[in-house]
């Protein structure tokens, strides 16, 4: 088996889909819809060429970064998905464990399938908790302190779910989800039950209608402002894609950006987040650090966001094949093979530190050089 270790996150993604019932494969995999936006977030980085430096002493590459006062050994984070026991019986604290012997970040979601508590045990690197807001705000508000007290770092607020995003394959494969490990004893036992099922109709789907129960609609910019009244952390919002909503979120004291449109699963047709990257980075004009997430499965692609203006990189899905294929050993491959990606990416390109990834070095569609 060592030796016919998948050489890339593609051969990883084959692992898992063989790996994992069609139902968990489809539901890790898939997008909201006619799955344009799932297609445009990867295609987009194939339409941004490198313009490679030459005759550069690159045998020192520095990926280090710092983030938040941070520091970091590589730009990359494993971004927020929920229920990792789907992929594999140990769930999130072995892609804690994974993340830990990387020292990568990790960040974990509000629908984990293990507890924050035992997550924080298995894992000494640096962590963020990602909230979403209840109606009943205590629920968050309890999260949160549960999360702040156990050395979770910053909350990573998620602001493009005020509804769930319809996932056909979800809805035609009846999929049911495990709990969210970190609900029990919060909420009445009926509404977890039916947080298990989901997506079985629009409108008759019990995860939508606990979505809609819980979730809160109305979640508005005066919520960012609840959020910092009860936490000292320091908050990211995921889910931004317009230079509008980058300065709204400065203006909001969000000490963070995160360009994503959550793997497209929830609004199709909203832009492939390298493509609205950018945008956001020239609005916020170096306020506080962007981020980015959404179809990186190559070091080439972590360099492109970079020099478009990424403070740091995080992965979804490319965790979650490795985790499904070959458990913590998986992840914590995948995490090595994008880091050696990059590093070599960064040494072809002529760049030796993140600094030196500079804008110059991608071209866009847009760019006359
Ligand atoms: C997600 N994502 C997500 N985001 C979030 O804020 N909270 C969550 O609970 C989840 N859950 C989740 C589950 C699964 C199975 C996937 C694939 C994604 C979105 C995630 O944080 C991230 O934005 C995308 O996964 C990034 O795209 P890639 O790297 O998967 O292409």
């Amino acid at each position: 088996m060592e030796n016919n270790l998948p050489v890339n996150i593609r051969e990883y993604q084959e692992l898992a889909k063989k790996a994992l019932p069609k139902m968990h494969y489809d539901y890790i995999n898939g997008g909201a819809e006619d799955e344009h936006t799932l297609r445009d977030n990867i295609a987009a980085y194939g339409r941004i060429l490198l313009r490679p430096r030459v005759l550069v002493d690159v045998s020192n590459i520095d990926m280090s970064i710092n983030l938040l006062g941070y520091d970091m050994p590589s730009p990359i984070i494993v971004a927020p998905t929920g229920s990792h026991k789907l992929a594999n019986p140990e769930g999130e604290v072995a892609t804690a464990r994974a993340a830990a012997s990387c020292n990568t970040l990790m960040v974990l979601s509000f629908s984990a399938s293990c507890k924050i508590e035992e997550v924080a045990s298995s894992c000494n690197a640096i962590r963020f908790y990602q909230l979403y807001v209840f109606k009943n705000r205590d629920v968050s508000a309890t999260l949160v302190r549960r999360a702040e007290s156990h050395g979770f770092k910053a909350i990573v607020l998620t602001v493009d779910t005020p509804m769930l995003g319809r996932r056909e394959a979800d809805i035609r494969n009846k999929m049911v989800a495990p709990a969210n490990a970190n609900l029990e004893g919060l909420m009445p036992i009926d509404d977890l039950d039916t947080a298990r099922i989901s997506h079985l109709q629009t409108g008759g789907s019990k995860l939508e209608k606990y979505a809609r129960d819980t979730l809160d609609p109305s979640l508005s910019w005066k919520d960012v402002e609840w959020l910092k009244s009860i936490t000292s952390l320091p908050i990211l919002l995921k889910g931004i894609v317009t230079a509008e909503d980058a300065r709204k979120a400065v203006e909001a004291g969000a000490a963070g950006i995160i360009v994503s449109n959550h793997g497209a699963r929830q609004l199709d047709y909203a832009p492939a987040t390298i493509s609205a990257l950018e945008e956001v980075v020239k609005a916020v004009v170096g306020a506080v650090p962007v981020l980015v997430d959404g179809g990186v499965r190559r070091g080439t692609d972590l360099l492109k966001a970079l020099a478009l203006g990424a403070r740091a990189v995080m992965v979804g899905r490319p965790v979650l094949y490795g985790l499904a294929a070959r458990g913590q050993a998986g992840a914590k491959h995948v995490i090595e093979m994008l880091n050696r990606e990059l590093e070599l990416a960064m040494a072809l390109c002529g760049c030796r530190s993140v600094a030196e990834i500079t804008r110059d070095r991608v071209q866009t569609e847009g760019d006359r050089f």
